[in-house]
């Protein structure tokens, strides 16, 4: 695991373009793995500025998102459809994207032609990832055991209130999610994890210790034999 420490968010959010920009510059065509949350944002702004700017062409670029909420739909303004569309996919033109259909009526048929997709394009040659404060990736919640295929997950407490600034008073928030499991995750030929703030200094450290712990998902990917991690100095405690 590449570690690269950052003064601040801006300057992870250049580092992670500076290592998108790479890839699709030396693969035109790549399939990408994004994610949603908070910590991207600079990310996509500094894509969508360098797009602009004339420096990278997603013109070839295909697309897999993470996760989606179940159920939801496309056009609730908490759903990470339109979380990508707002943030990116309005601003920058890729062959194809993708996420999981949070408004089918047949999650686990959806579940598996979401893979089939992803092996049908040759798999992510570069994944995304963000990290729970419980140390999930995507969805994949802390549990007794791991999904390889993408599934239906109920989400923990935890992630439901990290996730319930999001949602107004009132507003009903889905308590469960469709989400890629490990067997996509780990098809990525590279691997991308950023991680940002004081309040993700305890599971980074976790991390960082270099054993695979049961309940920190995140630590699995010490197995990839290519993941860089991004992280700022509040998340990194230096
Ligand atoms: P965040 O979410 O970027 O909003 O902290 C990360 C995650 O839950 O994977």
């Amino acid at each position: 695991m590449k570690k690269i420490v950052c003064d601040g968010y801006d300057e992870l959010s250049r580092a992670a373009a500076d290592i998108v920009a790479e890839q699709v510059s030396r693969k035109p065509n790549s399939v990408l793995g994004l994610a949603t949350g908070s910590t991207p944002l600079g990310l996509y702004s500094e894509l969508v500025r360098r797009q602009s700017a004339g420096e990278i062409d997603f013109s070839k670029v295909r697309s897999f998102n993470l996760d989606e909420y179940y159920p939801i739909s496309k056009d609730h303004p908490q759903s990470y459809n339109y979380y990508m569309r707002e943030n990116l996919f309005s601003k920058v033109s890729f062959a194809s994207t993708r996420l999981p259909d949070g408004n089918t009526d047949d999650p686990q048929g959806e579940c598996a032609k979401y893979d089939s997709e992803i092996e049908a394009a040759g798999g992510i040659d570069l994944q995304l990832l963000g990290i729970g404060i419980n140390g999930h990736i995507g969805f994949n919640e802390p549990a007794d055991s791991y999904s390889v295929a993408t599934y239906l997950v109920k989400l923990t407490e935890s992630t439901l209130a990290a996730n319930s600034r999001f949602f107004a008073n009132g507003e009903t928030q889905p308590v469960s999610a469709l989400t890629m499991g490990f067997g996509a995750i780990f098809s990525a030929k590279s691997i991308l994890l950023l991680i940002s703030g004081q309040n993700k200094a305890p599971i980074a450290k976790r991390l960082f210790q270099g054993k695979i712990h049961t309940d920190v998902p995140a630590s699995l990917l010490l197995l990839h034999p290519n993941v860089t991690v991004v992280i700022d100095r509040a998340a990194d405690g230096s």
